[in-house]
């Protein structure tokens, strides 16, 4: 593996499952792997999780780790070509990849979508000039428009708790006072659809996700019907992603929370979600707070996902 951007840089969920089950199990083994690499994660945007699972799992391989917050102690980034530069952004992005590139082995990129400009979202712009100019291998620690270590967690979580083979995976939308972006959503639908889950996607009308990643899912506009008999619950909130409506926020309608009376409608679901998470809004204390809630295995399983990406990338040296 040279780049990680999508569950499709695995040659298959399966060799992607089994070789997390291997990390999950011996977390020490390849030490020696990572001795006299460097690892350098970039973050654009604010992190918890990723920040330090990722360093954890370069630790773990034996890497040294550097962190960079691009918007705490370094220059401001330009980020278009041809923009006269006389205003705040000291330096452009064009010489601050490469030289980010010169320091290390590996670079962790953290570029949320701005809702600017939904072809330079979509686009992946800030991804792939890291990917272009950096001369390393790169890897997505949440970009525009997927996050794929995270839905590798969240498979990884559904895979140690699912009493079936099939398992009924419902992804519902659930309001937020802020327009997030459709990575997570994206990132989950496109692994999801890797699988022979039964995988149903539900939200308000207007919240259609691109169909790139919503493939073959069910969408149904009813979240009753869709939690129906499910195995998992998996919420998430999203900014509308048609054109008309890019980035926006249609609704704030508190009927789609997930709580206690959303739960009993499901085959004793176990509840999901990616963090950080809105309480009372997305989900209710008492469904967050249940013996059913898998928030904090999955960020656990943070450090797996991200330590099998490396891996993978330090194989490939
Ligand atoms: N789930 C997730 O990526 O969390 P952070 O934004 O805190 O890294």
């Amino acid at each position: 593996m040279r780049h990680f951007t999508s569950v499709h840089d695995f040659s298959s969920i399966g060799d992607a499952l089994s070789k997390a089950k291997y990390v999950k199990e011996n977390p020490f083994a390849d030490h020696e792997l990572g001795k006299n690499k460097t690892l350098l994660l970039v973050f654009f945007n604010s992190s918890l999780r990723t920040r330090l699972s990722t360093q954890k799992a370069g630790l773990n391989l034996g890497m040294n780790v550097i962190v960079l917050d691009i918007n705490q102690g370094a220059w401001k980034l330009e980020t278009e070509r041809g923009v006269v530069m006389d205003g705040d952004k000291s330096e452009h992005i064009l010489e601050a990849i490469p030289v980010m590139g010169s320091y290390c082995d590996i670079i962790g990129v953290r570029s949320f979508a701005r809702f600017e400009n939904k072809a330079d979202d979509y686009g992946e712009v800030i991804l792939n000039q890291f990917i272009k100019y950096s001369g390393r291998p790169v890897f997505s620690m949440e970009a525009a428009t997927g996050h794929p270590l995270q839905s590798f967690a969240d498979l990884i979580t559904i895979e140690e708790y699912k009493t079936k083979a099939r398992p009924k995976v419902v992804m519902s939308w659930a309001p937020h006072p802020k327009a997030l972006p459709q990575a997570v959503p994206n990132s989950f639908a496109d692994w999801m659809n890797c699988t022979d889950y039964e995988f149903v996607i539900t939200h308000p009308k207007g919240y259609e996700l691109d169909s790139k990643f919503v493939r073959n899912a069910v969408v149904e506009y009813d979240q009753d019907k869709a939690l129906a008999g499910a195995d998992f619950v998996y919420a998430k909130n999203w900014a509308a992603f048609n054109d008309e409506n890019y980035g926006k926020v249609l609704s704030k309608d508190m009927s789609w929370t997930i709580t206690s009376e959303k739960m009993a409608l499901t085959n004793k679901a176990y509840f999901m979600h990616c963090l950080p998470v809105r309480r009372n809004m997305i989900v209710s204390d008492d469904v967050i707070e249940s013996e059913r809630s898998l928030v904090i295995p999955e960020a656990a399983n943070r450090v797996v996902s991200a330590q099998t990406v490396l891996k993978e990338i330090l194989l490939s040296l």
